[in-house]
């Protein structure tokens, strides 16, 4: 069995010591590794991600994280990534990483992912260059994703995400925002690759339960939507 303790939306700021890493004792006992659903920070400014680092040295277990769209705001991507980097947090871009636990192989692709809406409502790649740039920039994030989880030969695939897969999470937010909150090419990915599970974070009014056209679990770890510092999943054959 594959424990998997997961959050995503922490939106750390200067003020938020100790606020993950005071739930952290004993956290080997329950989960092999940390998934963090991106929206770490709330502007992307290094000082955020600096106390956020400082709670997450505290972690037992591997953590693995995405970005979110709060981590981007400040345009210092490269140094919030480092600040991570630095204490051994794997931060994936259209990248893969895979661990060895209880014996058996996990693979976790991550991506940040974007908007763009699901079929019946969604945009596309069609008239002005700002709305092309936008539905391309979501397919082509997505086909990474595809192909890295493709690439996974492992016992267990986990897709890492920000933005939703599937509408199903959303509900409880406004329907016009949607296509802010998520892109159906993103399923395509998960399905096409055959994910076992994805996590995503981002739709803070959202729920916690869906499942890509496909079939494959989605769970929305948004700790607006949790409600506890993180929640602990498992995956079984
Ligand atoms: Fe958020
Ligand atoms: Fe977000």
């Amino acid at each position: 069995m594959i424990r998997i303790a997961a959050v995503g939306d922490v939106h750390f700021d200067r003020q938020s010591h100790n606020r993950l890493g005071q739930h952290f004792l004993g956290l080997e006992d329950k989960a092999d590794f940390f998934l963090l659903a991106g929206d770490l920070t709330q502007t992307g400014h290094p000082e955020e991600m600096r106390v956020l680092a400082e709670d997450l040295t505290k972690c037992p277990i591997p953590i693995i994280a995405v970005l979110g769209n709060h981590d981007y705001h400040s345009d210092q991507v490269n140094q919030v990534t480092g600040i991570l980097n630095e204490i051994g947090v794997k931060v994936l871009d259209g990248s893969a990483i895979h661990l060895e636990v209880q014996g058996q192989s996990v693979g976790i692709a991550g991506t940040k992912g974007f908007g763009g809406g699901f079929i019946g409502a969604c945009g596309a790649d069609f008239g002005e260059p700002e709305m092309k740039a936008f539905m391309i920039h979501s397919r082509i994030n997505a086909r990474k994703l595809e192909s890295v989880i493709k690439e996974m030969k492992t016992d267990y695939k986990i897709a890492l995400l920000h933005y939703s897969p599937t509408a199903q999470t959303l509900a409880g937010e406004k329907k016009e925002i949607y296509p802010f909150l998520g892109c159906y090419h993103l399923a395509e990915a998960i399905d096409y690759g055959r994910a076992d599970i994805c996590f995503h974070g981002h739709a803070h009014a959202g729920i916690e339960r869906g499942e890509t056209p496909g079939g494959c679990p989605v769970r929305n770890v948004a700790q607006p939507v949790i409600r506890h510092a993180f929640n602990i999943y498992t995956l079984e054959r």
